[in-house]
């Protein structure tokens, strides 16, 4: 196994590592006072990824890839655990268990899809089975582009109601990340016929215009908030977090572009 098998399983894992331990934060603040044992699972999750993310930051690139494989497996574990978690959280959610807790049924089942998309990762970079790249390019995108959808509607549904414009811009996101989902899901039933380099190309560079603008929305929103200009029920960190994933997407196509162009220039 090559080199770039220990600097993308670093990669994935510094940055979705921290990612998890955000969540467990999240889930934590939206617990009622008497979800004691619930905040407590919430606090060992917290400490669980903070160890992993510490420990990733102990590896260089020069890493055993045996040692690696083995991290990788470790952490694919958490991921697991915090994936069950989240989704017995919203099992008790949905039955209304615990009523007045803060978390939108969304957005728990949300945070559930990205642990099960990081430990997707991991079981790929282990058993060595990454998707060919146009098959790859779709999978992705279809995953983002949902993720970015739901940012648009928490932050719209978090701002107080008197922020106006915002929530307008919040709710025009929504939108226009629900119309990019649905072209990428057809891209994906046309697929193979659909994977052509221009069609790939152009649904690359569509998104992209889009994520880059919901980027700079975040951006505002987060100094905003940090400076505590605007009227909201969003922690300075999610409004980071949110920030962060978009830029992780931009960096996803970023890297496939490359990897189509490259290939297209083979051909
Ligand atoms: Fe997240
Ligand atoms: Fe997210």
């Amino acid at each position: 196994m090559s080199d770039s098998f220990v600097a993308r399983s670093l990669d994935e894992i510094r940055f979705w590592s921290r990612i998890m331990k955000e969540h467990a934060l999240f889930l934590r603040l939206g617990f009622r006072c008497e979800d004691t044992q619930l905040i407590q699972e919430a606090n060992y999750f917290f400490a669980l990824f903070e160890q992993i993310e510490d420990q990733s930051n102990t590896f260089t690139l020069e890493a055993d890839p045996q040692t690696i494989i083995n991290f990788n497996t470790e952490v694919y574990n958490a991921a697991s655990g915090i994936w069950v978690f989240k989704r017995k959280v919203l099992g008790l959610v949905l039955r209304c268990q615990l009523p007045g807790q803060n978390n939108f049924p969304l957005l728990i089942d949300h945070v559930s899809r990205e642990a099960n998309y990081f430990r997707n990762r991991l079981r790929e970079l282990n058993t060595g089975t990454l998707e060919p790249l146009p098959d790859a390019i779709i999978d992705e995108n279809v995953f983002f582009l949902r993720i970015m959808a739901d940012h648009a509607k928490f932050i719209g549904h978090l701002l107080d109601p008197s922020e106006r414009k915002l929530v307008a811009q919040a709710r025009e996101f929504s939108h226009d990340f629900d119309q990019l989902l649905f072209q990428a899901k057809d891209l994906e039933s046309m697929r193979p016929q659909s994977q052509t380099y221009p069609l790939l190309d152009q649904f690359l560079d569509q998104n992209r215009v889009s994520v880059k603008s919901l980027r700079d929305f975040k951006k505002t929103a987060r100094e905003l908030i940090e400076a505590c200009r605007i009227k909201s029920i969003i922690h300075p960190l999610l409004a980071d977090h949110v920030f962060r994933e978009a830029e992780r997407f931009l960096t996803i196509i970023d890297m496939f572009e490359k990897h189509l162009n490259a290939q297209a220039r083979k051909k």
